[in-house]
């Protein structure tokens, strides 16, 4: 049976899942971290470095599907959408849970923008869920597809014997491309090349700012 919440409600648990994502414990899936019984490798200070800022970036891409998930349920009409997304959302925070592990194991600390790209990201995922269910569908299909992508320039860029980092990379990678899958499958129209670009450079700027802050 479905539960029916107050607006107060609402913001209540929007505002605990915020602050859960960007400061707490999320809650996560019954899933293990993949790197979790691998060895710790030798690392350069330069590739250590590098390794702990690549997974900063990508912690702060975990925040943002968080935020995109969470605005999205917001406004998404269909209940079937919203139940389909749950699992998506909570693999989404296995793998914010360890890439920030593997940030601090690397010796790395987390992005000072967090807050500031969960808030963008949440009004973005609830105008999404506005538009109607296909175009939200296809946000996250094509969100997914740009991180599945993403993800693959930095397996690039992580030495071979980094194995604890590759091991999440990989599980993140398909569990991208399985949540593009589902989104295409459940409906998710062909957003038009100019939503499509705007999407990659938004990305470019949380990149190319957080490698560094
Ligand atoms: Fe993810
Ligand atoms: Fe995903």
């Amino acid at each position: 049976m479905e539960r029916r919440y107050s607006p107060a409600d609402q913001i209540l648990m929007q505002l605990d899942h915020a602050l859960r994502t960007v400061f707490g414990r999320p809650h996560l899936t019954e899933r293990a971290d993949p790197g979790a019984d691998l060895a710790e490798p030798e690392l350069t200070p330069a590739q250590r470095d590098h390794a702990a800022r690549l997974m900063r970036i990508n912690h702060t891409g975990e925040v943002c599907a968080q935020a995109l998930y969470q605005g999205q349920a917001l406004t998404a009409r269909l209940p079937g959408v919203r139940d389909s997304m749950a699992r998506a959302a909570a693999e989404e925070n296995d793998h914010l849970d360890w890439c920030e592990r593997r940030v601090h194991e690397l010796g790395g600390r987390l992005s000072l923008l967090n807050p500031l790209w969960y808030a963008g990201s949440f009004v973005l995922g609830a105008a999404a869920g506005l538009a109607g269910d296909r175009w939200s569908l296809g946000f996250v299909a094509e969100t997914e597809r740009q991180v599945e992508r993403h993800l693959d320039a930095h397996l690039a860029q992580v030495p071979p014997t980094d194995e604890k980092t590759r091991a999440i990379l990989g599980t993140m990678k398909a569990d991208e491309a399985a949540h593009a899958t589902k989104a295409a499958e459940a409906g998710g129209a062909t957003l038009p090349e100019p939503v499509r670009g705007a999407m990659q450079l938004a990305a470019k700027l949380m990149t190319s700012t957080v490698y560094y802050v």
